[in-house]
Order: C-alpha cells, then sequence, then structure tokens
C-alpha cells in the first residue's frame, strides 16, 4: 500500500512511518517542517526510505500532486497546542481546519486512489471528561474557570445540584464539549474528513489521541506536552513545575503503541467508518508523572505544586477504550513505567532546553495563567 502521512516528520508521524516501511508499505511525507519544532530542517530520525515532500498542507496544487499513486491518507499536519491556539486564533484555524479543507477539497473534486484516511482528532476535544455524580447520575462538567477554582476548589462540580462528582472514562459517543481553539479545530478536521469521506465512499477513520508520549517529542519546544516539558526541566536539575495541586489527571500513551493501531488500521477494514480512543483507559495525576520520571532520572528533585490554574486545562480525562478493542483487538503494550524509562533512555542524548520560563511569561501575557492559590 502507499500511504501519504502529512506532517510525517512530526513526533507521532515520523514514527508511524517507520512501522509502516517496516511492514513493507511504501510512504510518502508532507510536511512543511515548521519552525518551532524543526527549526526549518530535515530531522535526523526521518526515515531514508520513506519520499519526502517539502511544502504546507494548505498548498492545493501540492496536496494533489502528494497524492500520486496513493492509496491512504494519515492527516496528521496540524499545528498543536492547546493554550497557544488560544491566542493564535487565525494561524490554528488556518493550518488545522483550512488545511484539512484542501485535502478534503481534493479528494472530492480530483482524480485520486485513495481509498481510506485516518485522521487524528483529540482527547482535547472531550473537554471536561464525564463524572458520575451521586445524586444526578452520569453527567458533563463544565470546563471550570479560574472564579470556579477560587470559589469551589480544583475539582469540577456536578453543573445541575453542584454537588462533588468522581470522573469516568470518556467514550466515543460522549458529546465533545471543549472550547479551545485547537480542539475545535480537531473537531472540524474529524468531522470535515468524515463527512467528504461518506460523500466520496472514502473509508475514514477518526482516532482520539489521548496524551501520547516518547521519543522524538521535542525537549525544546515550550508548547509540547507535560512529559517532555519535565523531562526537559528534570536534565537542566530544576524541579518539574506542576500547576493546580497536581492531583489533575491524563490517560498518558506510548507512541509505540499508538502507531501499531494506526498501521493496523490501514491494514483492516473492520473499523472503516468508526471514531476510535486511542489510549491506556487509566488515569494517572500530573504529580505522580513528575515522580516517576525524576525517580527514573535519579534526580532528587520534589515537584514543586505552584497552585496556578492554567486557562483551559480540563481537571480529568480518562479513555473508555473498550470500543477499540471490539472492534479491532486493541489493547495497550506499554506500560508507563516501561514506556517512561525507554523515554529517558532517548532523552539521554537528546537535544533539550528548558523553556518552561519563557511559557510562563508568555501564559501570563495573554492573561492564560492564574496567580498562585
Ligand atoms: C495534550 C496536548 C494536546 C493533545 C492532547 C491529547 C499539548 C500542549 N497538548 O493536551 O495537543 O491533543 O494532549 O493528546 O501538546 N502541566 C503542568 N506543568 C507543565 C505542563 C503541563 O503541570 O509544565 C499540566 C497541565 O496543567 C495539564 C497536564 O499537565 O493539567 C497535561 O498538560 P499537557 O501535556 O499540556 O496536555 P493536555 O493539555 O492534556
Amino acid at each position: 500500500m502507499k500511504i501519504l502521512i502529512t506532517g510525517g516528520a512530526g513526533f507521532i508521524g515520523s514514527h508511524l512511518t517507520d512501522e509502516l516501511i517496516a511492514r513493507g508499505h511504501a510512504v510518502r511525507i508532507l510536511d512543511s517542517l515548521i519552525e518551532q519544532v524543526h527549526r526549518g530542517r530535515i530531522p535526523d530520525y526521518l526515515n531514508p526510505a520513506a519520499e519526502f515532500v517539502r511544502g504546507d498542507i494548505r498548498d492545493r496544487a501540492l496536496v494533489q500532486q502528494s497524492l500520486a499513486g496513493v492509496d491512504a491518507v494519515a492527516h496528521l499536519a496540524a499545528a498543536v497546542g492547546v493554550a497557544q491556539s488560544q491566542y493564535q486564533i487565525a494561524h490554528y484555524a488556518d493550518v488545522n481546519m483550512h488545511g484539512t479543507a484542501v485535502l478534503a477539497d481534493v479528494l472530492a473534486n480530483e482524480r485520486h486512489t485513495v481509498r481510506k484516511t485516518i485522521v487524528p482528532g483529540s482527547m482535547t476535544a472531550y473537554g471536561e471528561g464525564p463524572a458520575e455524580c451521586e445524586r444526578c447520575g452520569r453527567i458533563r462538567p463544565r470546563i471550570r474557570t479560574a472564579e470556579d477554582v477560587t470559589r469551589l476548589g480544583w475539582e469540577p462540580r456536578c453543573p445541575h445540584c453542584a454537588g462533588q462528582v468522581r470522573s469516568v472514562p470518556a467514550n466515543e459517543q460522549d458529546l465533545l464539549l471543549s472550547e479551545s481553539v485547537y480542539s475545535i479545530s480537531k473537531r472540524v478536521q474529524e468531522q470535515v474528513l468524515s463527512h467528504v469521506g461518506r460523500l466520496c465512499g472514502i473509508a475514514s477513520i477518526v482516532v482520539r489521541l489521548f496524551n501520547v508520549y516518547g521519543p522524538r517529542q521535542s525537549l525544546s519546544n515550550p508548547y509540547t506536552g507535560v512529559t517532555a516539558i519535565f523531562i526537559s526541566r528534570l536534565k537542566c536539575d530544576n524541579a518539574p513545575t506542576v500547576f493546580e495541586d497536581g492531583g489533575q489527571t491524563r490517560d498518558f500513551i506510548w507512541v509505540g503503541d499508538v502507531v501499531r493501531t494506526l498501521s493496523d488500521l490501514f491494514e483492516t477494514d473492520r473499523a472503516d467508518g468508526e471514531t476510535l480512543n486511542i489510549a491506556s483507559g487509566v488515569p494517572t495525576s500530573v504529580s505522580d508523572v513528575a515522580n516517576r520520571l525524576a525517580r527514573i532520572m535519579r534526580v532528587n528533585r520534589e515537584p514543586q505544586i505552584t497552585r496556578q490554574f492554567r486557562f483551559g486545562d480540563v481537571r480529568h480525562c480518562t479513555a473508555d477504550i473498550r470500543r477499540a478493542s471490539a472492534s479491532i483487538g486493541f489493547s495497550v503494550k506499554t506500560p508507563l513505567d516501561e514506556g517512561f524509562d525507554r523515554l529517558i533512555h532517548w532523552s539521554e542524548s537528546a537535544d533539550s532546553r528548558d523553556t518552561f520560563d519563557q511559557t510562563v511569561s508568555e501564559l501570563r501575557n495573554f492573561n492564560m495563567l492564574s496567580r498562585a492559590s
């Protein structure tokens, strides 16, 4: 099979490239090598067996050329980062929504050989994960505001009775309630490709990825995920800086488990037309992440609990993974400790820069970080 991976030089895309090539597929990458991640250079890790096209997903003629002879597309090209999307609104909308629209437009209007698309949705699209209220049953808490946190504490409350609630896993049928520009743009990507797929008879699959970690995640990009940020802090002998009280949870998944699953999805039609959560199904607190990483790295640094609230952050979101396991036999093969071991081993030889102060000052400039409470 010949597969086009947009954003194939990135963290997940480059691992997917390796996996598909190892399985005997041909891969073409379309990637613009954005400055913030790649500083305009082809990364050393890029698989030489992949065909590389440098360019932008918004360039219609180039997208059309890149689809020549292609059987399937993984559309991973995106501007990534929740916080940054809240002030670089036009940029996120342009790359993520317009870029996807260009791809869909070519698929709908031009001659091509594409039979399947896979697009990663995002766990951020759910917003605050669902919860169980003793009085009201299964409910969807609203995204917390800084005022909610000051008044009611860190945990979200029941939107009906304001009582305390217990977080439960999000399933694919749950409403997408998030309000960040990034997650809205991911929602549009999902919907546009699914819709155009149905119109044109192209099988489309949405995979809602939760917090993916692993080698090649930039250790110098201040807008990357929390594991990379903590490792770059610890490598400089600084304490990981934990927002809120550290009790917020996320569902972390090893990048190898993600790309194995994406590759399986190209090789079977069992999940065509579906939306699947791809995650571990296990909640892990951010404090726990900081402690585990420090222990594995043998850095004697207690996490610094800042009690600051980052605007737009959800408190809890864990995946219900039963649908993925029923439809394609999905399961996680790499537990968190093993994944962290491997990530840290890789990080020892990776370039890293502690950019946390830069992130904080940028968040402050845009009024997106509340004072410590
Ligand atoms: C992340 C990704 C998002 C992706 C989603 C699902 C980023 C910035 N966000 O969202 O693109 O769609 O996973 O894969 O890449 N935290 C700290 N200290 C820090 C940094 C973060 O305590 O220095 C906390 C945050 O407040 C949050 C948690 O860690 O509670 C996770 O943050 P982050 O890694 O940015 O991920 P998400 O916002 O969950």
